[in-house]
């Protein structure tokens, strides 16, 4: 059979066909062959109303569905920077790649980013016109750039490109790109794009610290070679399917309401490490996934949150401001800096010691026989923060991970530590929560026991959030 040539067409033509495609998130090829198939399924129906035997057609020939549902398909809406760089024809991709995740795109090109693509390409794509001047009396009496700004769960910036991240670091509000991020109240996400000298360059590295303090999440960039002949290294964007992973696990948690709104909530991660020596230390077993999706959907349901999180290997989570540390001491500081806040959840596994004298020198086992530790109690930072005679958050909520006689263990602990609630749940190593992605826990309170069915981590971040708004807004503790 002939092959479709596309070249051929004329150019009228092509135009339309090229539209027609974008609009669909077909290939030019695809597209054509769709048209051809439901002229075909038009003309058997015409055949056959007029009383001519219908073509055969084989389930392959039937045309593409097109995309509804999928995974976002609850209609969110993100609200796609694009900056002016060469990874910029990958966000027409990315674009699709939300689409087909049921997500609702909205478009805004810098003055760069049309050097590379057009804002045609990128409003087919949407499916809804892209935006690009700050100073556009029609932009501003229909949308708007404060509308643009809020009406969307998620800002992300692809690529964000050094210049970009300056202005953002800075609070420029000179072009629209830049006025709408400084405007934003929503979650934002960025996609560093640049040239590995740029990325390493001491002012790119200051931006980005000032963005990440700012509570902004960062996908990327990833190693390889350049667009620029013979260079290499790390700056080129994340791919589209990366970040379209990223933005999906963000607006998956995302609830949709905003229940949290104008609440600050301090989330504890992850183990705390305490060293021994340089290259040793003692820690607790923590992959710190449920704190992580407690702060992260906190963040969806609006509330400013603060997450202090020991060692992870875990990707900041989107709309929080996220606070490494290593140390119980390190951890009980940028809790009490964090402070005042609503809400305290306190899901870190802390270590209960921390050795007395820890060496500046590795410890060699030449030296003698083997080392003695002298071991000294950490602060409980739970205890410390539930006790506080002022400024003690409305809601102090601890857990406590059992391997037996669990809700004994949980309700001793919530009289000891002075907590308003606790979340027990079981981690014998025959549960698989720890370092797993489910959990089944236990919520107790000074009312009594509520035990919640096995579910997602994620899923248990939601419950304990709804439950957190529901005794904010003022019902029961
Ligand atoms: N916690 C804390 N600071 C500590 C120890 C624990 O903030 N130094 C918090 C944990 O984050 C958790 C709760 O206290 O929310 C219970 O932690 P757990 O380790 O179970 O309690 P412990 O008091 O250490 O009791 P034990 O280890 O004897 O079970």
């Amino acid at each position: 059979m002939a092959s479709l040539t596309i070249r051929k067409l004329d150019d009228a033509l092509k135009q339309r066909l090229r539209l027609r495609a974008a609009q669909n998130g077909r290939s030019m090829e695809d597209e054509a062959r769709t048209i051809l198939r439901s002229a075909a399924a038009g003309a058997d129906v015409r055949a056959e109303a007029a009383g001519k035997p219908r073509a055969r057609r084989n389930a392959a020939a039937q045309p593409a569905p097109t995309p509804s549902g999928g995974p976002l398909a609850d209609a969110k809406r993100v609200l796609l920077i694009i900056g002016g760089g060469i990874a910029a024809y990958k966000s027409l991709d990315l674009v699709r790649r939300l689409k087909e995740r049921g997500a609702t795109v909205r478009c805004v090109l810098t003055r760069a980013a049309q050097e590379f693509i057009t804002p045609l390409a990128a409003g087919a794509l949407a499916g809804s016109r892209a935006f690009t001047d700050l100073f556009d009396a029609t932009t501003e009496l229909d949308v708007g750039h404060i509308r643009l700004a809020r009406e969307t769960d998620l800002v992300v910036v692809a690529p964000a490109t050094a210049d970009l991240l300056a202005k953002m670091a800075g609070g420029h509000a000179d072009d629209l790109a830049s006025a709408v991020l400084l405007a934003t109240d929503r979650p934002v996400l960025i996609a560093p794009a640049m040239n590995p000298h740029m990325w390493q360059h001491a002012a790119t590295r200051r931006n980005l610290a000032h963005l990440v303090a700012d509570g902004i999440a960062v996908v990327g960039p990833n190693a390889g070679e350049m667009a620029e002949a013979g260079e290499a290294g790390t700056g080129r964007m994340a791919e589209p399917l990366e970040i379209a992973a990223v933005v999906e696990q963000f607006l998956g948690t995302a609830g949709g309401e905003r229940t949290l709104a104008g609440k600050r909530v301090i989330v504890t991660s992850g183990p705390t490490h305490e060293p021994i020596d340089p290259v040793r230390y003692i820690a607790n077993r923590s992959s710190g996934k449920q704190g992580h999706a407690i702060a992260a959907a906190a963040a969806a349901a609006g509330a400013e949150v603060t997450l202090v999180s020991g060692p992870v290997n875990l990707p900041d989570p989107i709309g929080v401001k996220t606070i490494k540390v290593e140390t119980a001491q390190d951890m009980l500081a940028a809790v009490s800096k964090a402070l005042p806040a609503d809400v305290g959840v306190f899901a870190a596994a802390v270590a209960d010691w921390r050795v007395d004298k820890p060496t500046a020198r590795k410890i060699k086992k030449q030296d003698g026989g083997t080392p003695k530790l002298g071991l000294i109690e950490n602060p409980d930072i739970l205890a410390s923060v539930a006790r506080k005679a002022t400024g003690r958050p409305r809601l102090v909520i601890g857990f406590a991970a059992e391997t037996d006689r669990i809700i004994e263990h949980a309700r001793e602990k919530l009289a000891r530590k002075g907590c308003d609630w606790i979340v027990a749940n079981d981690v014998s190593p025959a549960s698989g929560v720890m370092g797993g992605d489910r959990n089944t826990v236990q919520l107790v309170t000074e009312h009594g026991v509520e035990s919640w069915p096995p579910q997602s981590k994620d899923e248990v971040a939601r419950a304990l959030v709804a439950r957190i708004a529901a005794a904010l807004a003022g019902a029961s503790r």
